[in-house]
């Protein structure tokens, strides 16, 4: 039995736990910057990075002293390496290298898409590869077969903005504040779904991109018509958004070939809608359906720390000089989306 301590920071929440190869979680916590970030209305990369410093060393104290064990008991440092903001991920990472090198232990760098891929397999144990995954968060809404550890095949990508950009846009356009996800969520539980008109970017088309872009513009005009209710918008847009992840997640089931579960993970994944579309779109599939708990849905340490685990458990480790990386995708051969970049 490993243990492994996690460190995450590419985003907005600096992170640590402790988590065994068996699947415990020894200890965990989580600094939020919401307060340092909610007056520009979304994160502030240098902010961001600042806040890091602050957060990394005393959180890694922390989840120490929760578990009462001392940095020798720790088999090996994960540390996220990318990819995201760049400033929070070359703290995060320094944070993991100077412990590892202090403690003579081994370093792990770990791809954040690959913490949340992996997610799933801390809590469902008997969840085997290969499964497809979908990956919606506020930097990506990918379809992936997960083969294995390191082992990825993009199916589809968005061609302009992530699920998680459009619910944090549509909560800007709204005036819910943020963090947008739950905000919108929250809201359009007192909304009507089928009140305002919006599209399904598409849908119905043969390989299983996503496009958001064009949903964000017709709220907007939803907003101005003055017709409508805000709820009303949120509730809209959110089962907008549902059927668009549904049709592309049962479009990318009819041709990969292999995958016997249907895996939800990442910062959208939290979303009850979400969770509930797909956990049916599984069952009319005759696949099982696995969704990791809502606080291991959105950046955390622990995902880090399992995804160290089960590099460990192969051997996977990283030299000192391991660069941080803005940009890091997770199937390296994956061609581009045609329209990529377009925005609408
Ligand atoms: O995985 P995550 O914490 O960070 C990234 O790696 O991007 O995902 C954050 C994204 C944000 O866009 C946030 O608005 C969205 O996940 N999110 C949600 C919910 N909770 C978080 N979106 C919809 N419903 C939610 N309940
Ligand atoms: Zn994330």
């Amino acid at each position: 039995m490993a243990l492994i301590l996690g460190i995450e920071s590419s985003c907005d929440e600096t992170a640590a736990a402790l988590v065994t190869s068996d699947g415990r979680v020894l200890a965990h916590r989580l600094a939020g910057q919401e307060d340092a970030h909610r007056p520009f209305g979304g994160v502030v990369p240098e902010i961001a990075a600042r806040a890091h410093v602050e957060m990394a060393t005393p959180l890694v104290a922390a989840v120490l002293a929760d578990a009462g064990v001392t940095l020798d008991k720790v088999d090996a440092i994960a540390a996220t390496a990318g990819p995201g903001l760049i400033g929070g991920v070359m703290v995060g990472l320094i944070t993991g290298k100077a412990l590892a090198h202090a403690a003579g232990k081994p370093l792990i760098a770990v791809n954040h898409l690959e913490g949340h891929a992996l997610s799933p397999r801390l809590v469902d144990r008997d969840l085997a590869f290969p499964y497809l995954l979908l990956l919606v968060s506020g930097g990506h809404c990918q379809l992936l077969l997960v083969k294995g550890v390191g082992d990825y095949r993009r199916l589809a990508t968005t061609i302009d903005d992530a699920a998680g950009e459009a619910f944090d846009k549509t909560a800007k356009l709204l005036g819910l504040g943020f963090p947008g996800g739950p905000a919108v969520e929250r809201t359009a539980l007192e909304g009507d779904p089928r009140a305002v008109p919006l599209p399904r970017p598409l849908v119905g088309s043969g390989e299983p991109h996503f496009s958001f872009a064009g949903l964000k513009s017709a709220v907007l005009r939803a907003r101005d018509a003055g017709l409508y209710r805000p709820e009303d918008i949120a509730a809209s847009f959110q089962q907008a958004v549902v059927d668009c992840l549904i049709d592309r997640t049962a479009r990318a089931i009819t041709i990969v070939e292999g995958a016997t579960a249907l895996v939800v993970a990442g910062g959208v994944a939290a979303n009850e809608a979400v969770r509930g579309g797909l956990a049916a779109l599984a069952g009319r599939s005759g696949l099982r359906f696995s969704a990791p708990p809502l606080w291991l849905c959105t950046d955390n340490g622990a995902m880090i720390a399992w995804a160290g685990a089960e590099r460990f458990a192969l051997g996977l480790i990283d030299d000192m000089d391991v660069p941080a990386r803005a940009r890091w995708p997770l199937d390296p051969n994956a061609e581009k989306a045609r329209g990529a970049g377009v925005k609408a």
